[in-house]
């Protein structure tokens, strides 16, 4: 899908320049200029090996910075802390920008935010009611971003993504240690979005002008079993051992279980009509994460 950005709009800042961030550099930097940041200096060596101009500001001891002075756009796409209230990383990044007022802003928040539903549909006009600290702070985030950008007369854009999937971002390893997944009898549909669908969503969000909350999901809500199944299914691979939720309790991650605990299913219509991104389903996401790393999918 091509999206166009302006390409004589100054430098657009990627904050929090990681699995997401380096992919959409990549695609902004043929357009114009780009500063990845990132917290640790091995990061900011990588990127800057890839060709990626960056550098490191870590949000939770930050030194100085200089803003460019050229700043055109924002897209902040570091997590916030793990514990506490709100997001101070995002407020000292906010700090560290001094007076600079780039025309957009983009923050990646989580569809977290819209809390357990019991599987039932919400969009951007859902009410909010997160569930975990982990929601809570993403919610005050998003209203510290929205009241920045206002003070700015900034364009601000609230992304609210689906768990994110791609190249090296498939549970093949788990698949490789024959780990189970959730059955689907106790799990609820999850939502997700191909890697390249979200930087297709944030370049558009900077081309177009888009304001607010806008969902990011590929609008096929597939419970843990039958996504990992499908993975498994496309690589070859035995499709795994399934388990209860007390099961479970014991053999995934605490990070997956929180993941598994909430059920809904996202809709993202303004990604379709005001962004013009149309997400790819999962069979055609993970044939081509598959491609890009090298793996024959079976079946064509
Ligand atoms: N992964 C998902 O399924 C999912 C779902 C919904 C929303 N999101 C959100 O979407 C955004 C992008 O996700 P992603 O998976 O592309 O992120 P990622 O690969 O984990 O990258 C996170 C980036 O933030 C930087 N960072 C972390 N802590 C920092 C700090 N204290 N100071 C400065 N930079 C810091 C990291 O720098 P270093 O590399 O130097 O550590 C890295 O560049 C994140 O906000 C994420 O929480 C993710």
């Amino acid at each position: 899908m091509k999206t166009e950005v302006s390409t004589s709009a100054g430098t657009h800042l990627l904050m929090g320049c990681g699995y997401t961030g380096a992919r959409l550099a990549r695609r902004l930097a043929a357009r114009g200029p780009v500063l990845g940041l990132v917290r640790s200096e091995a990061s900011a060596a990588a990127l800057a090996a890839a060709g990626i101009p960056a550098r490191a500001l870590n949000l939770d001891r930050p030194g100085p910075f200089d803003p460019p002075g050229d700043l055109a756009s924002v897209v902040y796409l570091a997590p916030p802390p793990s514990d506490g209230e709100g997001d101070p990383r995002l407020w000292r990044f906010l700090e560290a920008l001094g007076p600079a007022r780039p025309r957009a802003l983009v923050y990646l928040s989580t569809t977290g935010v819209y809390g357990d539903t019991g599987g039932a549909a919400v969009d951007e006009a859902a009410p909010t009611a997160p569930g975990d600290a982990r929601s809570r702070q993403r919610l005050q985030a998003e209203a510290q971003a929205l009241r920045w950008c206002e003070a700015r007369e900034a364009r601000c854009v609230i992304l609210r993504v689906a768990a994110i999937y791609g190249p090296h971002r498939l549970p093949l390893d788990r698949l490789r240690r024959g780990e189970p997944v959730l059955r689907a009898e106790d799990s609820g549909p999850g939502n997700r979005i191909h890697v390249d669908d979200l930087v297709a969503a944030c370049l558009a969000a900077l081309a177009r002008p888009v304001a607010g909350v806008v969902n990011v999901a590929d609008g096929c809500p597939e419970g843990m079993a039958a996504f990992t199944a499908r993975v498994a299914a496309l690589v070859g691979l035995p499709a795994p051992r399934e388990v209860t939720w007390q099961e479970a309790q014991e053999a995934l991650s605490p990070g997956l279980l929180a993941f598994l605990r909430e059920s809904r299913r996202v809709l993202s219509p303004r990604l379709v009509r005001e962004l013009g991104v149309t997400p790819r389903g999962p069979e055609a996401g993970i044939r081509d994460s598959l491609r890009e790393m090298g793996l024959p999918a079976s079946g064509g």
